[in-house]
C-alpha cells in the first residue's frame, strides 16, 4: 500500500487590499501571500474507504481535508484513503492551515491514484486560499483570492508569529470591512517593488492589511496586542489574513528565534519563529511503500 506524507505550510499575507464587494458576496482582493515554515502534516494511505483522524483541537464544521476528498471523489472513482492530519498551525488564525490541508489533500489524492486532476479547478471550489497553496511559493492573489500569479522572492525573510489564542471568523471580519474601504485602494505595485529588493527593514513600511481595521473593530484587544508586539520587534507588526495571528519580520533565523523567546516571555500562548519560504525550498512531500 502506498503512503504519502505531505507538509502543509502556513501562509502570511504580506499585503492585502480590498478593491470592492462583488455581486456574489465575496470581496475582490489584491493580496501577496507567502508560505512560511510552520506546518500541518497530512499522511495518506490507500484504503477501502475514506477516514480522517485529526491530531489537534476539534474544529467547527466539516474539515477541509474531508471537503477536498468529497470534491475529488465526485470527479473520479477512487477507492479510499486513511487520512491522518497533525495540526501545527492554529485554526482560525489567518494563516491558512485549513486551506493548506485541502491543497495537500488534492495534490496527495492526485499523486496517489494518478488521477490527472485539474487541481486548481478543484481547489477553487473548496475555498478562496486553497489555490495559493498549490503554488509552493510567494504569489500575487487576485479575484476572491483564487487567481494566483507566482512572484519571485527577494532577500531572505524570517518572521515571529504570535497567535493570541482566540480565532476570528473570516466571514465576520469581511462582514465588517465595508466601513473601512477607501475610494482609492492602495496599489500593490509598490509592495511588489519592495518585495523583490528589500530586506525586512525596507519591506516593513510596505506591509499592509486592509482587514486589520475590521478585525480590530471586532476585537479591540487585538489592536493593543499589535501595538505592543510592534514595540518588541525591530520592523513593526501586522495581522495576517482575517486574523487573529500577528507577525513581524526579522532578518535571520537567529534573530527570529531570539525575538520569539522574548515575545513568548511576555505573551505566553502560541509564539513561533518561521522562515518565509521561496519557491526553491522543497517542502512538499515524501512517498513511501510499494503497491
Ligand atoms: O472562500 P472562503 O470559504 O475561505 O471564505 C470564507 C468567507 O470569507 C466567505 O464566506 C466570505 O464571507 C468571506 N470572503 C470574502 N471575500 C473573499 C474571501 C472570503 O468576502 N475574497
Amino acid at each position: 500500500m502506498n503512503t504519502l506524507t505531505i507538509r502543509c505550510p502556513a501562509k502570511l499575507n504580506l499585503f492585502l487590499e480590498i478593491l470592492g464587494r462583488r455581486p456574489d458576496g465575496y470581496h475582490e482582493l489584491s493580496s501577496v501571500m507567502a508560505p512560511v515554515s510552520l506546518y500541518d502534516t497530512l499522511t495518506l494511505r490507500e484504503a477501502k474507504r475514506f477516514t480522517l483522524e485529526v491530531d489537534g483541537p476539534p474544529l467547527a464544521g466539516t474539515n477541509t481535508v474531508e471537503k477536498a476528498w468529497t470534491a475529488v471523489a465526485r470527479r473520479r472513482k477512487i477507492p479510499g484513503v486513511r487520512a491522518r492530519l497533525v495540526k501545527g498551525v492554529p485554526a482560525g488564525s489567518g494563516m491558512g492551515g485549513g486551506s493548506s490541508d485541502a491543497a495537500a489533500m488534492i495534490e496527495g489524492l492526485d499523486r496517489l491514484f494518478d488521477l490527472g486532476l485539474d487541481r486548481h479547478e478543484v481547489a477553487a471550489e473548496i475555498g478562496s486560499d486553497v489555490n495559493f497553496f498549490l503554488e509552493r511559493g510567494p504569489a500575487l492573489c487576485t479575484g476572491r483570492g483564487e487567481k494566483v500569479a507566482p512572484i519571485a522572492s527577494g532577500p531572505d525573510l524570517h518572521a515571529v508569529i504570535l497567535w493570541p489564542g482566540f480565532s476570528l471568523s473570516t466571514a465576520a471580519v469581511y462582514g465588517r470591512v465595508r466601513e473601512f474601504l477607501t475610494r482609492t485602494p492602495r496599489p500593490v505595485i509598490d509592495f511588489l517593488n519592495s518585495f523583490i529588493r528589500e530586506g525586512p527593514q525596507g519591506l516593513a513600511a510596505a506591509l499592509f492589511n486592509r482587514l486589520e481595521s475590521a478585525a480590530f473593530a471586532l476585537h479591540p484587544e487585538l489592536a493593543a496586542l499589535r501595538t505592543r508586539l510592534a514595540e518588541l520587534l525591530p520592523n513593526g507588526a501586522r495581522m495576517t489574513g482575517s486574523g487573529s495571528a500577528l507577525y513581524g519580520l526579522c532578518a535571520s533565523e537567529a534573530e527570529a528565534r531570539r525575538l520569539a523567546r522574548r515575545v513568548h516571555r511576555e505573551f505566553a500562548g502560541f509564539v513561533a519563529p518561521a522562515r518565509v519560504l521561496g519557491r526553491e525550498v522543497a517542502w512538499r512531500s515524501r512517498k513511501s511503500g510499494s503497491s
